[in-house]
């Protein structure tokens, strides 16, 4: 009978702290919305900050990054390892919808003096960052391409195979 009692009490303890989860979440949705309708956020929604982070373990933390037409994006890359950049290099580099990978990554490979970015490939490169080595951080800024799916890829030797990703211009 202790038991069962017991049991029924945190049932009520239980139930009650999921209402109170629930007008919490409530109230945080009336903020977002209110901030959404504040004209600050037109200005916003011309740029597009992303952020991506590349590791010692050869991977960037993401696999597809969407931006809007017209945008203007703000992309920071940020080197999370503590490798160093002739051992573990990583940049970021937007392809054309036309390049080929390989092709690059393999131009890219030759062209150590260049920071890795073939300089006969540069028609086929919408843009890219500094090539970083651990602890290391690039921002850049370029227009939004016209709306499809691009390659992003990082050029350091070896590094595409599972270095890169897909840019969507929606
Ligand atoms: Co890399």
């Amino acid at each position: 009978m202790k038991k069962l009692l017991f049991v029924c009490f945190a049932a009520i303890a239980v139930s009650c702290g999921d209402s109170k989860k629930e007008e919490k979440e409530e109230i945080k949705i009336g903020t977002q919305t209110e901030i959404k309708e504040a004209p600050s956020e037109t200005t916003d929604e011309a740029v597009a900050n992303v952020t991506i982070e590349g590791n010692d373990q050869m991977k960037f933390n993401k696999s597809v990054i969407r931006v809007k037409a017209g945008q203007k994006v703000k992309l920071t890359l940020k080197h999370v390892g503590k490798m160093g950049i002739e051992v573990m290099g990583h940049n970021w580099v937007l392809l054309t919808q036309d390049a080929d990978i390989a092709a690059v990554g393999q131009a890219a490979a030759l062209a150590k003096e260049d920071d890795y970015i073939p300089t006969d490939m540069t028609d086929q490169i919408i843009a890219h960052t500094k090539m970083l080595g651990g602890g290391e951080t690039d921002t850049i800024e370029f227009e939004a391409p016209a709306p499809g799916t691009y390659t992003f890829m990082c050029t350091f030797p070896g590094h595409y195979a599972l270095m890169k990703g897909e840019f969507i211009v929606e």
